[in-house]
């Protein structure tokens, strides 16, 4: 090392990082006294009064689970695979439980999925490139290129004329290399809410069996944008036609989880040896990154998938839910017409053709708190805020 650096006193050679301005808001929007302001910024459903609740469902199990369980003690480095099993049936389908050439792992939450599908790439191939389509969820980049990875960036989405730019992807899968990864996300795209089509689906699964790429799959709504089922469609069928894949679940938003950090890292591979490789790197992986997960959250969603009384709880508080932003997304479009675009899009997010400069005048002037991409979470407004809303965007959209 260059003896300038061991000279400096210790920590002095770090730089700055910029804090994240998504997580920025939540404290922004805290600190602001108006009674009127509006909170679109961070991703987490809101009832029509402004609460995230904790779901009955997760109520029920929480109390069944404190008064049987009899331990705390470790659970070891995969966490709990009655959980993983249980959601297996859920993302997969039920003819899947049991299928050795699928399984997973349980993380703390998708960014843990993600972070450790991300080491066990660099692992597998140092330096290899995944293919992001522009744009995405803020996180992708940093949990990619802190554990090595080479991002190629491509336009996925059209702002002004908020629609797709596909050919951009198709492009992108045509030129990537051999065992390059593929990011995409299973639907309730953030942060645009624009999701790709089955047809369009189809043709990714058939170029990434093909041209051998690997998709590493997104999943943190599911549920929130069409239903359990028909949200999960894309991905299956996509897992019929391809050899391998990584999948980054999060059961932060349908189960309303989210500080407890429950996820899991699926796999497909249908060699066997291979696959027995696989699960030993992401043990080993997982060992030295949070050695095992936490515990409580997992616990609850076995409680719940286990229990058809409970699975009803969940699934009807969950339909409840995404026909709320569904029916947010319509009376915005009925408001205001230039927001039509917001029925054909899916899940919380969309992203508002507005500058930096826009933003930052709907939140000075009208407490409107959203992230400076332009980015609105709808589950955040409550029905009788769209007026407001809709009359606040009209001199810019
Ligand atoms: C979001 O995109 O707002 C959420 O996924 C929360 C987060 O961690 O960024």
């Amino acid at each position: 090392m260059n003896t300038t650096l061991l000279a400096a006193p210790l920590f002095a050679t770090l730089k700055n990082q910029p804090s994240d301005s998504l997580l920025e808001l939540i404290q922004l929007f805290r600190a602001d006294p108006r009674a009127e302001k509006i909170d679109l910024g961070v991703g987490v459903y809101k009832d029509e009064q402004g609460r995230t609740p904790v779901m009955a469902a997760v109520k029920q199990a929480e109390s069944a689970l404190l008064s049987a369980q009899e331990s705390k003690s470790y659970l070891g480095t995969a966490g709990d695979m009655g959980f993983v099993d249980a959601l297996i049936a859920v993302v997969f389908g039920e003819a899947r439980r049991g299928d050795r050439s699928l399984s997973g792992l349980q993380t703390p939450g998708g960014t843990g999925a993600l972070r450790l599908a991300a080491e066990l790439l660099n692992r597998a191939r140092p330096g290899v490139t995944v293919w992001v389509g522009s744009p995405t969820w803020i996180n992708h980049f940093p949990i990619f290129q802190d554990a090595g990875l080479k991002i190629s960036e491509y336009k996925y989405f059209d702002r002004d004329t908020q629609s797709l730019t596909f050919t951009a992807l198709r492009k992108a899968l045509e030129t990537a290399q051999t065992g390059d990864v593929v990011l995409l996300h299973a639907g309730c795209h953030n942060p645009t809410g624009a999701d790709l089509s089955a047809d369009q689906w189809r043709e990714i699964a058939a170029l990434c069996a093909e041209r051998s790429l690997l998709p590493l799959i997104d999943m943190a709504y599911q549920g929130l944008g069409h239903g359990l089922e028909d949200d999960a469609d894309a991905l299956r069928n996509l897992l019929s036609v391809v050899p391998d894949a990584l999948i980054a679940y999060s059961c932060n938003k349908n189960f309303a989880l989210y500080r407890d950090r429950v996820g899991a890292l699926f796999y497909q591979c249908a060699d066997e040896t291979r696959r027995e490789r696989l699960r030993g790197n992401l043990i080993h992986l997982a060992r030295t990154l949070w050695s095992m997960p936490p515990d409580h959250g997992a616990a609850v969603v076995r409680l719940i998938l286990n229990d058809a009384a409970l699975t009803q709880v969940w699934t009807d508080e969950l339909a409840t839910m995404r026909g709320r932003v569904r029916n947010l997304r319509a009376a915005l479009a009925m408001a205001h017409p230039g927001l039509s675009f917001l029925t054909r899009q899916n899940g919380l997010f969309s992203t508002l053709p507005l500058s930096p400069e826009q933003v930052l005048d709907l939140r000075t002037t009208h407490g409107i708190y959203m992230a400076s991409s332009g980015r609105v979470n709808l589950a955040g407004l409550a029905t009788a805020q769209v007026p407001a809303l809709a009359k606040a965007l009209k001199p810019f959209l």
